[in-house]
């Protein structure tokens, strides 16, 4: 199992969730997050001050999948979240040691299908 982190522009977050559905991943939690990359919150303009370094509004997806159909999912989410300009958002795929339905005690991919 891998875990998905998604970090992408709130307006493209229903697109993704609807693609998502489409390809039968239901499970994923969401959260409104701040965040920078590499412009550091600016969107073209500089201002040379460290202390008014910027955060821009983001959503977090967050989805633990079965690892064969991460190329899938990060294909999705690359068509429907880029708009090709800086500030898209980042893609992070980590390893997942184990997952538990808490109502069953079923685990592993058991517990996310
Ligand atoms: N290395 C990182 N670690 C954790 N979160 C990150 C990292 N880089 C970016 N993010 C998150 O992703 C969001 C979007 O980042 P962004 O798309 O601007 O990345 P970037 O590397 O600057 O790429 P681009 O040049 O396309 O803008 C940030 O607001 C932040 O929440
Ligand atoms: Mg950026």
């Amino acid at each position: 199992m891998k875990k998905v982190e998604a970090i992408i522009r709130p307006e493209n977050f229903q697109a993704l969730r609807d693609k998502l559905e489409g390809v039968g991943i239901n499970g994923l939690t969401v959260s409104e997050v701040a965040g920078c990359g590499q412009q550091k919150g600016q969107q073209g303009l500089f201002r040379g001050n460290a202390f008014e370094i910027k955060l821009l509004p983001k959503v977090k997806v967050e989805m633990v999948v079965e690892a064969e159909h991460i190329d899938e999912i990060v294909q999705i989410i690359q068509s429907t979240c880029s708009t090709n300009t800086i500030g898209d958002g980042k893609i992070f795929i980590l390893p997942v040691e184990n997952a538990i339905r808490i109502r069953t005690g079923e685990d592993g991919v058991q517990a996310i299908v």
